[in-house]
């Protein structure tokens, strides 16, 4: 029998200021995103903005539904539009950003699994670590690559 230890390495901020220029880009495009959440049913709402490697930035909110299912997170409508709109590029990172009624949680919220599985599939696919950015109030958590928020990842493409 063996005992196995899995480290998560991340760099914690206190503020935007301290992150590079284009950091602080991604962050910013989040917290805009986040303004055209349509989340009537939870009243949470969160943002998020994708880096592509050509530079461009593409936004998503959390859309829901009255069936509940139907609804979507932040980080997948960015993913998946990133990838109808510009398939082949690859994403190199993704902010995200969410709180109750339109404000800022102390510390980060963090992604689903669903979207920890689909940021996982892109990463996979571009090719290069896709960074990921949560957003506080307090701190602003940043993780250079998906297999830092997901270890032990499905992937059927191996
Ligand atoms: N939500 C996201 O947009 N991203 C996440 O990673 C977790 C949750 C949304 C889904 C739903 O619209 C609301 O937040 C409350 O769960």
């Amino acid at each position: 029998m063996t005992g196995r230890k899995v480290e998560i390495n991340y760099t914690v901020y206190s503020s935007p200021d301290e992150m590079t220029a284009s950091d602080r880009e991604l962050v910013e495009a989040a917290m805009k995103a986040q303004k055209t959440s349509y989340a009537p049913y939870s009243r949470f709402n969160v943002g998020a903005a994708v880096r592509l490697e050509d530079g461009r930035i593409v936004p998503g909110s959390n859309q829901e539904n009255a069936a509940s299912p139907s609804g979507l997170c932040a980080e997948r409508t960015a993913m998946f539009a990133a990838g109808a709109h510009y398939p082949g590029v690859a994403q190199v990172s993704i902010a995200v950003v969410g709180g109750p009624e339109q404000t800022l949680c102390t510390f980060p919220a963090t992604p689903c699994g669903a979207c920890r599985q689909v940021m996982a599939q892109y990463q996979k696919i571009g090719g290069k670590p896709m960074s990921v950015i949560l957003i506080g109030k307090k701190e602003i958590w940043k993780f250079d690559s998906v297999d830092d928020v997901l270890p032990f990842t499905f992937t059927s493409l191996d």
